[in-house]
């Protein structure tokens, strides 16, 4: 830990293969930040469990999540890598804050809205309380940046609140974080519904690229991705008027590297059966190497062994700082 650098904390569910739109709109935006951040980067398995998992796709993913962290490029030495289960302290001080979290918060969030009516069946405690773990994971880094999308906002709005309730009696106890939506970061909607975020949990199957998908399965989808049905049937950026072209657009700008004109004088005169495949082609180059990588990482069980092993212990020792801090403060004795 560099005292000098900011601290940027941020996590993903295990709770389904890593999409394209995670790659593009998260991680490859994280590797971009480790030399001049300290950077945390969690699979958060024990928010994951707010939903009903079946065990062993829950180790399963959660393994495969961290190769494929690092098969895109998070560098195990310069990030902390970690499992978020495997530090005690995120369920420790995720207690402590459910006790300064109001239920009225809580009820309003819009996320335990919308699980709550997907998952009628199991509208369970943990998933009501997710913001104060969520809290906690930030607070206990003391992350004054938390990379996110458009979605979390709330979410750290929410962290702000908690941490700034506690400050308040405790004295400064906390760095207050910020939400960080990096500018470049891509919104990448789902192929079918193109009004829709890219999502693991989209129904239909056709409309979510993953990252270790298989080169035909890929080129299936983009063949298949909805586009316009307006008229001119061309390749023109303008996401309100033509959000399905504008996202494949898009898509291929972060694959290839080129501007939207650049794109639109490639295409030019030629129709959305030209355009589809090439997007296709573009991701599925762009996602090779990862996938590769990513398996073949996957099979040295050693290796991913010592870097979840070893990102704990660095996580747990910043960690365990805070907590010790927190404990003091609201009057537990020392053990
Ligand atoms: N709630 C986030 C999501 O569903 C995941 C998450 C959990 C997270 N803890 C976090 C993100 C802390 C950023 C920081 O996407």
């Amino acid at each position: 830990m560099d005292e000098k650098k900011k601290t940027i904390f941020s996590g993903i569910q295990p709770s389904g293969d890593l999409t394209l739109g995670s790659y593009l709109g998260a991680i490859k935006n994280w590797v971009a930040l480790s030399d001049e951040y300290n950077c945390f980067y969690c699979i958060v398995d024990e928010h994951a469990i707010t939903v009903r998992q079946v065990p062993a796709d829950l180790r399963r993913r959660t393994l495969a999540q961290l190769a494929q962290y690092v098969a895109c490029g998070l560098d195990p030495e310069k990030n902390v890598l970690f499992i978020q289960s495997h530090v005690a302290a995120h369920a420790q001080l995720g207690w402590v804050l459910d006790c300064y979290t109001m239920f009225g918060e809580l009820s309003r969030m819009t996320q335990f809205k919308d699980k709550s009516a997907k998952n009628a069946d199991n509208i369970n405690a943990g998933l009501f309380t997710y913001p104060a773990l969520m809290a906690a994971d930030i607070l206990l880094y003391q992350a004054d940046l938390v990379p996110v999308g458009s979605d979390q906002k709330q979410h750290v709005e929410i962290c702000r609140d908690i941490a700034m309730r506690f400050n308040n009696i405790y004295g400064d106890v906390f760095t207050i974080p910020e939400p960080f939506i990096p500018s470049t970061g891509a919104r990448i909607m789902s192929l079918t519904s193109p009004e829709n975020k890219m999502s693991k949990s989209d129904k239909d199957p056709g409309g979510c690229i993953y990252i270790m998908q298989q080169p035909d399965e890929i080129m299936r989808s983009f063949k298949r991705a909805v586009t316009d049905c307006d008229t001119e049937r061309c390749v023109r950026f303008d996401p309100a008027e033509k959000p399905g072209v504008s996202n494949l657009m898009q898509i291929y700008s972060c694959a290839t590297g080129r501007t939207m004109d650049e794109i639109e004088a490639e295409f030019e005169g030629k129709g959305y059966g030209v355009f589809k495949p090439a997007v296709g082609e573009a991701v599925i180059e762009m996602l090779r190497p990862v996938r590769e990588e990513a398996e073949r990482i996957m099979k040295d069980k050693a290796y991913l062994e010592s870097i979840y092993r070893a990102g704990a212990e660095k996580a747990e020792a910043v960690a365990m700082r805070t907590m010790r801090k927190v404990y003091k403060k609201i009057g537990f004795v020392a053990r």
